[in-house]
């Protein structure tokens, strides 16, 4: 009954009730996807945060866990990563392998408004089911920076050292230890490089092969930028391609590039899986499906706050130079009930052509050949909502070149003056043709164009029953080489 909420994400990670943000320590160890996310068990607000905890086989249905750390003397649990110690050198596992979880604790100043963040560790003997955290914490401080927190952690094979990339208010910090205890400073990176439209948090560095090709790897720098109250984006993701040698991190781009992970409105904080099956080749990530700007305010049931769907995070060299590619993991496909295909159809200016009335949870796959239409695409959960109706477009400006969603009318939006909104970014067409690829849950969209390059992923909050989606071509005509729509079973089914 809890998952009935007709705005309730059915294949999105949410917690069973009360609030999330940041997706925190991503780990895979014996066959287990952990997640653990910055949780707030008595409230549907932010607050006084804990780790939630959840386990997956297979990143398509999770099992709540419970809560994996509590606040203590140190202070709240804030974000950070854990890591699988093979090699025992905390010396908590007896020689054998663990989970050491790095984390921020924050400890309100009495009387301000000011905080101190340290970094602490905790771990887990029982793959991940109870967690003690570390008599020695905290293990890393450094007073003179207010903003001192989110700590990435991996292993450097290179150079046989763990480092652990910190945000520090504008920039970050990178450190390494041989044993996760001690932490000595390395480097530091960013000041002055890419966008600083909001104080950088949750760090995440890693290597990835360019193109698939064996020993070309790049290292890739995510870095999140919190909300800025005079720009209508709010909390958002970029990321940097460079060189790391094991202590220094160098961007490959002029410093005024800027990447963004993703163009849409509700994607932050999103890290990857340490020591997942895949690492090396690809990387998986997950973010937090939400924007600072109104997360508080959203209007969802006992639960407030989800996941987006795991991303495949590869690299490929497009035009503009290496960018980071996303694509949904094949484990997400088995959620497919049996689908519909068209192909050859020839959507005509006004003819609002609908494809199923029902289409609440769907993942649909389209090729356009662009003709006379000067915009084109979807209209998805319209309906008829007190005598008015609602819709949500992905709609492409085939003059402008941008792809685009337009979630002014897509339903309640009355919290936040600035959630109805329309945002685009720039997609060529290559060959005359636009491929997209969206996830539709109850509330929220998920946008894959140019093979992944490019990814808006926005929520959504329509009134119940509107289901309906269509196609329009707007000033001519657009032809649909194919289209496949896959209606998606719920996991609580
Ligand atoms: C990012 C963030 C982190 C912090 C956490 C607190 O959304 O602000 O920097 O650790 O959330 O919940």
């Amino acid at each position: 009954q809890t998952y009935n909420h007709p705005l309730r994400p059915q294949f999105h990670f949410t917690p069973e009730t009360h609030w999330l943000n940041d997706p925190n320590g991503m780990v895979y160890f014996d066959g287990e996807y952990h997640l653990f996310y910055q949780h707030h068990p008595e409230s549907t607000v932010w607050g006084p945060m804990h780790w939630g905890h959840a386990i997956s086989r297979d990143l398509v249905r999770w099992e709540h866990q419970p809560i994996a750390l509590y606040p203590d003397h140190n202070g709240f649990i804030f974000s950070g990563s854990a890591v699988v110690d093979w090699q025992d050198t905390s010396g908590f596992f007896d020689g054998g392998a663990g989970l050491v979880a790095i984390y921020t604790q924050t400890e309100m100043i009495e009387g301000t408004d000011e905080s101190k963040q340290r970094q602490s560790i905790a771990y887990s003997r029982d793959n991940g089911r109870t967690w003690t955290p570390y008599a020695g914490n905290p293990v890393l401080t450094d007073e003179s920076y207010p903003d001192f927190r989110d700590p990435k952690v991996f292993w450097h094979e290179a150079s046989k050292h763990w480092v652990m990339v910190l945000a520090a208010g504008d920039r970050l910090f990178l450190y390494t230890s041989a044993d996760l205890l001690d932490w000595t400073f390395a480097s530091e990176f960013g000041a002055a490089e890419g966008s600083h439209d909001g104080v950088w948090e949750c760090p995440d560095l890693f290597a990835l092969p360019v193109d698939g090709r064996k020993g070309s790897e790049k290292w890739v720098m995510i870095v999140s930028i919190g909300d800025n109250e005079q720009l209508p984006e709010g909390s958002r993701t970029q990321y940097f391609i460079g060189e790391f040698d094991g202590k220094t991190f160098v961007n490959d781009n002029a410093p005024d590039t800027i990447l963004w992970m993703d163009h849409g409105r509700d994607n932050y904080a999103g890290v990857t899986w340490s020591d997942a099956p895949g690492n090396g080749e690809d990387r998986l990530l997950i973010g937090w499906m939400n924007n600072w700007k109104y997360a508080n305010l959203i209007p969802t049931g006992e639960w407030r706050g989800a996941m987006t769907l795991p991303r495949k995070l590869s690299l490929e060299h497009r035009a503009g130079g290496i960018r980071l590619i996303q694509h949904t993991p094949d484990a997400l496909n088995e959620l497919r009930l049996g689908g519909t295909e068209w192909s050859d159809l020839t959507v005509q200016p006004g003819d609002n052509l609908p494809l199923v009335e029902q289409g609440e949870l769907l993942e649909l796959a389209v090729e356009f050949e662009l003709g006379a239409a000067s915009e084109f695409g979807f209209k998805l959960k319209s309906g008829m909502h007190n005598d008015e109706e609602y819709e949500t477009i992905v709609g492409y400006d085939a003059s402008a070149g941008e792809l685009f969603i337009d979630r002014s009318r897509a339903g309640e939006s009355a919290f936040h003056p600035q959630f109805a909104c329309k945002h685009g970014a720039p997609l060529g067409a290559s060959n005359g043709r636009i491929k997209l690829r969206m996830w539709v849950d109850r509330s929220s969209l998920e946008l894959f164009a140019d093979d992944g390059a490019l990814v808006m992923t926005d929520q959504l909050f329509p009134h119940a029953g509107n289901d309906r989606i269509e196609l329009y071509a707007v000033g001519g005509s657009v032809r649909v080489v194919s289209l496949q729509l896959n209606p998606l079973q719920s996991v609580y089914a």
